[in-house]
């Protein structure tokens, strides 16, 4: 059992991101201490619902709480205002009040849109964080980030509305498919060139362990990037600063997830999605002479591909939708798009300084696979 504490700036916001085998069964007491109330409401992803989702709901009942329950099939597609405001109804028809915690158990999707129905229900009721695949483990229940996706883009709506508590419990990625667990590991090794070369060589070392589902190599993985997240949000809550450093490769992840319909099937997942998005960004970051690491590329092409993750893009760029989903991203300053790009293994520079004739150039070369 691990347990990261989250402290940030102001002394009111702090909670634990707690890591520990079979917490899910025992979540009620978990949540019943970081926010007591007779009620809460329990969102469930639908493909966990039968493994985790139930036993979890149950445990919250046997705490105590009066606790509905909330089940949908979870795709970004839906994740919407729409959903959303189903979720609303669920909270109203209960009767939630200020106090009564929303506790979210699923993945990142769930998670960002039932954070955003607890952010902006009576303008803020606690969350809990319940992950269940890799990727919201290591990523997306830490720190706050909640909201939807907008025609426009991803994740365009949204707030900051931190967790009262994370229950990571490592079994569930016992069931999960293992291109979920592929994509989990993208968001690892985006942790690991932004900020821990040590973590880099871990991933090499222990890729095939994270790939068998390993217990003790899972446990391991979660826990060293959750305090690299963790340590990320203290430092810069609001992504003022070092924050904007884990968009390493979502600039261009996030135009390949607006522009899926072009891309063929089957639509690239968001951890996919990233991987693709790393790669273009290093290329891009060498040619722009901004990395001094020659071996940083292949490194990584080389292990995105024994994680099986994808490193060009599966048909040629819809250029012009590309570009101007990049220039809807929230990153956009002043119109000029800031992109996040590796100096070196474990450093990366921020710039909105690159021409976007080179930035198609990058699309360009991501259609090919690397060294063809
Ligand atoms: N997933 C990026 C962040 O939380 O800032």
């Amino acid at each position: 059992m691990a347990v990261v504490d989250l402290t940030l700036a102001q002394p009111t916001l702090r909670y634990q991101v707690r890591i520990e085998a079979g917490l899910l069964a025992r979540l009620g007491p978990a949540v019943a201490e970081a926010a007591p109330h007779a009620k809460c409401a329990a969102i469930l992803d639908e493909a966990i619902e039968a493994d985790w989702g139930r036993p979890a709901a149950r445990s919250l009942r046997d705490a105590g709480f009066d606790c509905a329950v909330a089940s949908l099939a979870v795709s970004e597609k839906r994740k919407t205002l729409g959903t959303v405001r189903t979720f609303y109804e669920v909270l109203l028809e209960h009767r939630l009040e200020r106090r009564s915690p929303v506790v979210s158990i699923g993945g990142g999707i769930l998670g960002d849109m039932a954070g955003f129905a607890a952010a902006t229900y009576l303008r803020g009721v606690p969350l809990v964080q319940a992950p269940t695949t890799l990727l919201a483990m290591v990523d997306a229940s830490v720190g706050g980030k909640t909201g939807v996706n907008a025609p426009q883009g991803k994740n365009l709506l949204g707030s900051f509305h931190q967790p009262v508590l994370v229950a990571i419990d490592p079994d569930a990625l016992t069931t999960l498919p293992a291109r979920q667990v592929r994509c989990g590991l993208a968001e690892c090794v985006k942790h690991a060139v932004i900020r821990d070369p040590e973590l880099f060589s871990w991933i090499e070392r222990r890729v095939d362990d994270v790939l068998a589902l390993d217990s003790g190599a899972l446990a391991e993985l979660v826990e060293r990037n959750v305090r690299i997240k963790a340590a990320v949000v203290q430092e810069d809550e609001r992504e003022a600063g070092v924050r904007a450093h884990l968009n390493f490769g979502h600039t261009f992840a996030h135009a390949i997830e607006a522009c899926n319909r072009f891309l063929g099937r089957p639509s690239l997942l968001h951890g996919e999605a990233v991987a693709a998005g790393m790669v273009a960004a290093t290329r891009l970051a060498i040619d722009q002479r901004l990395c001094q690491d020659a071996g940083l590329l292949e490194r990584l092409v080389r292990l995105l591909e024994r994680i099986g993750l994808p490193t060009c893009l599966p048909a040629e760029p819809p250029m012009a939708a590309l570009m101007t989903a990049m220039g809807h991203d929230k990153k956009v300053a002043g119109g000029a798009i800031r992109l996040v790009l590796p100096a070196r293994m474990g450093e990366v520079v921020v710039t909105d300084q690159v021409d976007p004739v080179a930035i198609e150039q990058a699309w360009v070369d991501l259609a090919a696979p690397p060294g063809a």
